[in-house]
């Protein structure tokens, strides 16, 4: 008799995790794995079929309000057994006590899993891609730079009003991963955006990205896309000395190849500026992820103030 065990995540477990996510051909890290363990210790599973791992889920709590289910994923050979639904079954044990409300973004595929659990659909987003991004003319001077301590108080109301609860400890974990984070800041020394921009296994991953309006956020993103194009280096710590110049780089229009990877960017549908602003940059949809959810959708946030996810299995 085959036995199925599903146990608690372990960080000696990112290797396998690690293995299963590249034969699925997504985008996250070891960085990311062990991002996922440090914030839900308690909340992150593996199944292991016979004693051998084969599957893993991770769960991510907002403010005891709203939690995320990620990382859904079984080894292609141990498909069809009914593991990722007793590993999406053990997610729900753990989260219903806890949150009112549970979410996800899925692929199709996972999608007919999680129908069959109750979820219901919210709403629709695409991955966008590109290898060569345009970089149009702008007369316009902006002030982006790296955002510093005193930030983090305007960023986190943003980002709330964004998502529809706090998620700061989580953004803030992603900023000590290799990633580039910049605030835009108008003459009034007003925080109207933010992003971040970190290295994948695949490309660069553009998001979160949280702002007032697309006026807001269009700097921002050029100017991630023009660093990326000119300088692909990222920061090891946020808060660095190092502070950038006004932007003005955008004079001219220019195409140019990225360095050796993609930029990948998740965009809500409902966010037609968002869309527009990455079908002028040069980027096209790739494919499509289903945002749903179960229980009380209380806190849906603004899709209209999420100009890029912070990832399909954070929200
Ligand atoms: C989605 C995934 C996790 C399902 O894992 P699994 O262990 O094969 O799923 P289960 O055996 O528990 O199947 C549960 C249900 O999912 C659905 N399902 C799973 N694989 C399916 C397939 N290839 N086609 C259609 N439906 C499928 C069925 O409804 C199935 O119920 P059934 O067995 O009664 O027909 C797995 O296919 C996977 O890792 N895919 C790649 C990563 C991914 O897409 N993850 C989901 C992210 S949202």
């Amino acid at each position: 008799m085959s036995s199925l065990r599903i146990r608690l995540f372990q960080a000696t477990d990112i290797a396998f995790a690690d293995t299963v996510r590249a034969l699925a051909g997504w985008n996250q890290t070891k960085d990311d794995w062990l991002r996922f363990v440090n914030h839900q210790p308690d909340g992150c599973f593996i199944a292991e079929w016979d004693g051998q791992p084969v599957g893993t889920a991770t769960t991510t709590m907002y403010e005891d309000k709203v939690a995320w289910i990620g990382m859904v994923l079984v080894h292609p050979d141990a498909r069809r057994r009914g593991i990722g639904r007793a590993l999406l079954e053990h997610c729900l044990k753990f989260l219903k006590p806890r949150v009112a409300c549970i979410k996800l973004d899925a692929t199709p595929l996972g999608k007919t899993l999680y129908d069959t659990l109750g979820f219901k659909d919210e709403w629709t987003l695409q991955r966008w891609q590109t290898e060569r991004v345009e970089l149009p003319a702008s007369p316009m001077k902006y002030h982006v730079r790296q955002w510093r301590e005193a930030d983090v108080e305007a960023m986190q109301i943003l980002d709330a009003n964004a998502f529809g609860v706090m998620r700061w400890p989580m953004v803030k974990r992603i900023t000590f991963q290799r990633a580039r984070w910049h605030v835009h800041e108008t003459v009034k020394k007003r925080i109207v955006s933010f992003g971040v921009m970190r290295k994948g296994a695949r490309g660069h991953y553009l998001g979160p990205v949280v702002a007032e309006s697309i006026a807001a956020a269009g700097p921002l993103i050029k100017e991630f896309l023009t660093e990326l194009t000119n300088q692909p280096v990222y920061w090891d710590k946020p808060y660095g000395a190092k502070e950038l110049a006004v932007s003005d780089l955008l004079c001219r229009s220019i195409l140019k190849d990225l360095p050796n990877q993609p930029i990948y960017w998740d965009i809500p549908d409902a966010n037609t500026g968002a869309v527009e602003l990455a079908r002028r940059l040069g980027f096209t949809p790739q494919r499509l992820l289903i945002r749903m959810f179960l229980g009380e959708n209380n806190w849906p946030g603004d899709p209209q103030k999420i100009f890029a996810l912070a990832g399909p299995e954070i929200g």
